[in-house]
């Protein structure tokens, strides 16, 4: 018995020294110490002892018990203290390494001129609205005065969701939605997007946005239209811009116009972007057709009002002398970073 006993203790120690971690220590005590382990039935075994040898023979497992409990105590531990270093060495924080920088976005140079654009007008007593992008036939052609085979529908060839509903090609289609509700006057800008089906290049792109501002009250003349626009090219491009009102055709305006302004480039003289001209285009516009005003229940012989498109990428590339709109729309950082 008592080899036996030594047996099963130099096993024990041997496989706690050979553990190589906590586990691998606790599978030991199971298998020595546990209720199955190899020491109880060592115990169970006592009854085959003869009874004036179970003193000794039970003080003998006891003290095997308490050799095998302490070295298992010892080496758990170490290995614990061996797994602290361990994480302790792992999971080392360098503060002086340099913080992870996070980018933070910032607004477009679309937003940038089209904010600016909102505060001029609304501090000239206009109110923005917005209108569907998905539009009716109607509302983009019709009530501008641009009867289904009119030349004009061509010159906007546009994306058809069916015969009666496109993407719009122009924000003027708020304008009808605006004179139906039948308050006025009115006095209002719509930006949004529009849409053509336009091959892109430097100059055109599918999907582009427009400014459509209108204006509707009794007795308004083309020389408010004329004051208005002047006040906004200067607001918007600097007080010695000058203002250039070329005679032009739309269909629902009579008489119509395209404004150009001094070149932002060379100030007038003449250089490669105004086709040295000194003058850059900015937007379309005129007084309201009266057809368009009768389509909408206005009577023109009390009410007259004026209207403007500004193509918002082009002002924003004159704005900032970009060359190429395509830049407006490549998410490039290194462009956009620059606003
Ligand atoms: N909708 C025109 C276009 O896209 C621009 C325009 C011209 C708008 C004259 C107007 C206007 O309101 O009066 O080319």
């Amino acid at each position: 018995m008592k080899d036996k006993l030594q047996k099963i203790k130099d096993d024990a120690f041997a496989a706690i020294k050979s553990s190589e971690g906590l586990n691998a220590l606790n599978d030991v005590r199971v298998n020595y110490l546990g209720k199955k382990g190899l020491l109880t039935s060592v115990l169970k075994g006592m009854k085959d002892v003869a009874p004036e040898d179970r003193p000794k023979v039970g003080a003998l497992v006891n003290d095997t018990r308490e050799a095998i409990e302490k070295l298992i105590e010892e080496t758990k531990q170490k290995l614990e203290a061996a797994e602290m270093e361990r994480r302790l060495k792992d999971e080392v924080i360098d503060v002086t390494l340099p913080a992870r920088k996070s980018n933070c976005g910032h607004r477009h140079p679309n937003i940038i001129t089209l904010e600016e654009v909102e505060d001029i007008f609304i501090g000239m007593g206009y109110e923005v609205v917005e209108g569907p992008e998905v539009e009716y036939d109607y509302y983009n052609f019709e009530a501008l005065n641009i009867p289904a085979n009119h030349p004009a529908k061509d010159e906007q060839d546009t994306f058809y969701i069916n015969d009666k509903i496109v993407l719009r090609t122009q924000t003027s289609s708020v304008q009808a939605r605006v004179m139906e509700q039948g308050k006025l006057p009115i006095r209002i800008i719509s930006p949004g997007r529009a849409f053509r089906s336009d091959e892109v290049d430097a100059t055109h792109s599918p999907s582009f946005h427009q400014i459509e501002g209108l204006v509707i009250d009794k007795g308004i003349t083309f020389a408010d239209l004329k004051g208005t626009l002047e006040v906004f090219a200067k607001k918007l491009y600097g007080e010695d811009t000058r203002v250039k009102f070329r005679p032009h055709h739309f269909p629902f305006t009579e008489p119509s116009a395209e404004v150009d302004v001094t070149c932002f480039k060379c100030k007038g003289k003449g250089c490669r972007f105004c086709k040295n001209s000194g003058w850059v285009e900015i937007l379309g516009c005129g007084m309201v057709h009266p057809n368009v005003l009768r389509m909408s229940g206005i009577d023109p012989e009390i009410y007259q009002g004026f209207a403007f498109g500004v193509g918002l990428e082009r002002i924003t590339l004159f704005k900032y002398e970009i060359d190429d709109m395509r830049l407006l729309y490549e998410n490039d950082m290194r462009f956009l970073k620059q606003f």
